[in-house]
């Protein structure tokens, strides 16, 4: 039986559904860049609308302090109804009497968003007093932002407490891989981590190093181990005080028997600038005034042949600072061949992490992984072993 309670168990047919999900899309310029999360969203509301529930869609949209047109749902309504091929109303207010209005007018199979929960600051207190006027607009609930699920708030959280909670089909796939992923996972189990600090990833680091087989270092933390391991290296990014902690993890990995691998090579130039001239040196052999910016081919074949090793892969983090070209590259031929194995049926790859998902879709390789998770900050304290408090309440709620 599972942790927690999903469609499978919920009875739908004319009911009003809450249904919390994460529209926090980016927007440039009034138009959608991404409709990823849009996308992922639809299957759980196509479903609940097939089996005729009155589908309310539930969001925050940025981080506004009070009520701000510029972060209104209502920009996004258009987006999703194509999205979903169906109409979309939109209620000028998340709680109040345009919200009970717009549910009353209601049909089974229609669907309604309403206007960002964050306009109102009980949204992120989860002020129970806010969440008795959200759970008044429903019959059931279902949570379907993952990406959401670190966020104690009151339409991930608070309402799970006063309506009968269901995980959408979306939150259940995420939480399927994720826990396959870290819990029971085919081993040898490998853990790509990159990004630009090892500061802001010790928590990270320490929990994956408890379970993965081998952890592969990228992107500006790896500066940090290299320098602690006795590397110059030159003016790239490195935290220079976290030297001893880098050492302590090193020493950790090897008194566990777990692998900790480093690049080799690296690609440096003199500035960080679209088609810099750049140069591929041995990391022995860092210049003092070279900055690097990726991973060197050899550092790309040892991933890649330590994933042809590994069974499973968890992956946060570029290896080099992806948005500049050319130092995309590393990034891009590690993901090509994580795609190709995974294809081959040899290695079960699952990504997530805001830079990573960005990443892996300018490698054009996302579709080809088995699992790309839509969340950010969600991921990454799922990563660190934190317990989510959306994830929590949904299996504090469990339904029969
Ligand atoms: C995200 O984009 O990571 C989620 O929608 C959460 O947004 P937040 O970081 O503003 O809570
Ligand atoms: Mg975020």
């Amino acid at each position: 039986m599972r942790a927690f309670a999903t469609l499978d168990d919920a009875d739908i047919k004319n009911k009003r559904v809450l249904v919390r999900v994460d529209l926090n899309v980016p927007v440039v310029g009034g138009k959608v860049t991404d409709r990823t999360r849009i996308e992922r969203i639809a299957p759980t509301i196509i479903e609940l609308v097939d089996k005729g529930g009155k589908v309310i869609l539930l969001s925050h949209f940025g981080r506004p302090s009070g009520h701000d047109p510029k972060q209104s749902l209502k920009l996004l309504a258009p987006a999703i109804a194509d999205v979903l091929k169906r109409p979309v109303a939109f209620a000028e207010d998340c709680i109040g009497k345009e919200a009970t209005a717009a549910v009353a007018a209601m049909n089974p199979g229609d669907i309604v968003c309403l206007e960002n929960t964050r306009f109102h600051v009980g949204e992120e207190e989860n002020d129970p007093d806010f969440v008795a006027k959200l759970a008044a607009l429903g019959d059931i609930f279902v949570n379907d932002a993952f990406s959401v699920a670190h966020r104690a708030h009151a339409s991930v959280e608070g309402l799970g407490h006063k309506l009968p909670s269901y995980a959408g089909r979306t939150m259940q796939a995420e939480l399927e891989a994720l826990t396959k992923v870290l819990e029971t996972p085919s081993r040898p189990l490998a853990a790509i981590v990159g990004g630009a600090k090892v500061s802001t990833k010790l928590g990270l680091l320490r929990n994956l190093l408890a379970r993965v087989n081998v952890l592969i270092i990228g992107g500006g933390m790896a500066n940090t181990f290299l320098a602690a391991l006795g590397h110059n290296v030159g003016r790239s990014l490195c935290e220079y005080d976290l030297l001893s902690t880098a050492r302590e993890i090193v020493a950790h990995a090897e008194a566990k028997g777990r692998e900790i691998v480093l690049p080799v090579d690296a690609v440096v130039a003199q500035k960080l600038e679209a088609n810099v001239q750049s140069r591929i040196v041995s990391v022995n052999a860092i210049g003092a005034f070279d900055m690097i910016l990726d991973i060197g081919p050899r550092s790309v074949q040892r991933v890649i042949s330590v994933l042809a090793q590994a069974k499973t892969l968890v992956w946060n983090g570029p290896f080099g600072t992806f948005e500049v070209k050319p130092f995309d590259q590393g990034t891009i031929e590690v993901a090509k061949a994580t795609a190709e194995l995974t294809e081959a049926g040899k290695l079960v790859s699952v990504a997530g992490g805001g830079d990573t998902v960005a990443a892996l879709n300018s490698a054009i390789v996302a579709e080809r992984f088995t699992y790309v998770s839509t969340a950010g900050g969600a991921f990454l304290e799922w990563l660190e072993g934190k317990a989510l408090p959306g994830v929590e309440m949904l299996a504090a709620n469990r339904c029969p």
